[in-house]
């Protein structure tokens, strides 16, 4: 190899060095572009459900919708909106759909407090949902199977895996006294305080807790084709000394949940 033809190779070399960095950072700059874009929305039904996020957040902009207050902002590092819907299901399915509809939310976190009904669950214990039915929707009389709505291709709402795995990693630096599941959740608009309601629901639909309103989330996901979870801790055991346990409880199993949320968030 002459002097020019090792010159040229050398330029050559260069050059391809030069595009393949390029590509590099282009790829690295549609991934950030990409990760920019998420908007996760977050729903609590109750005040207590929210707050710890509430305060965490870096509120860019509050904004009155019908009665509810949206918070647009960002929490440890990805830009989500939050919103505490109020309790049960049409709560919750409207302040869903004005989260996809109005505040352009890509994911939607349904996070808080449950009754427990699996009977390996403790107070304070985490459920991740791998999917939630309304145990309340009864058309049993025409056959349908409990929870089943007429006519629509599914009875469960299925969660999404990606979320369900981030999820379980955000379980991380909770208390030690918390045991962690994943399984099928169940919700009505009904605060449940018998423990024959409580068995049933768990005997009908495997579900691990019960409360009242991962389902219509998980509905409204469903028919915007967009993913979704359900995060919730136990604040008591859905039996007849319910209420009285989760005054004293829903404190705590509220920051069991409001944990893992933010523990997801950073790793999105
Ligand atoms: N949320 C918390 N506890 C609950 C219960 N026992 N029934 C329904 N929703 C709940």
């Amino acid at each position: 190899m002459n002097f020019r033809q090792s010159i040229s190779g050398l330029i050559g070399v260069m050059i391809l060095v030069f595009l393949l960095a390029g590509c590099g950072s282009q790829s690295d700059a549609t991934e950030a572009a990409e990760k920019e874009e998420k908007v996760v929305g977050i729903i609590g039904p109750m005040e207590v459900e929210i707050d710890i996020l509430h305060s965490h957040m870096e509120v860019e902009e509050t904004t009155e919708k019908g009665n509810l207050t949206f918070y647009e902002g960002n929490l440890e590092g990805q830009p989500i909106v939050l919103v505490k819907s109020g309790i049960g299901k049409v709560n919750a399915a409207s302040a869903a759909q004005m989260l996809i509809s109005d505040f352009g939310a890509d994911v939607l976190i349904n996070s808080g407090v449950a009754g427990g009904i699996h009977p390996d669950l403790g107070l304070g214990d985490i459920v991740i949902s791998t999917k939630t039915v309304h145990h309340d929707m009864d058309e049993t009389a025409k056959d349908f199977k409990p929870g089943q709505i007429p006519y629509m291709d599914t009875r469960y709402f299925e969660a999404d895996q990606k979320l369900i795995q981030l999820a379980k990693k955000g379980t991380k630096g909770l208390p030690d006294y918390v045991d962690v599941f994943k399984g099928p959740i169940a919700t009505g608009d009904q605060f449940i305080a018998s423990e024959e309601k409580a068995n049933w629901i768990y005997e009908t639909f495997d579900a691990y807790v019960v409360e009242m309103e991962g389902a219509a989330v998980g509905q409204v996901a469903y028919l915007n084709k967009i993913p979704y979870v359900v995060i919730r801790s136990a604040s008591d055991d859905a039996g007849e000394e319910a209420a009285g346990i989760q005054e004293n409880f829903v404190e705590e199993a509220a920051k069991n949940s409001s944990h893992v949320i933010e523990e997801m968030l950073k790793r999105m």
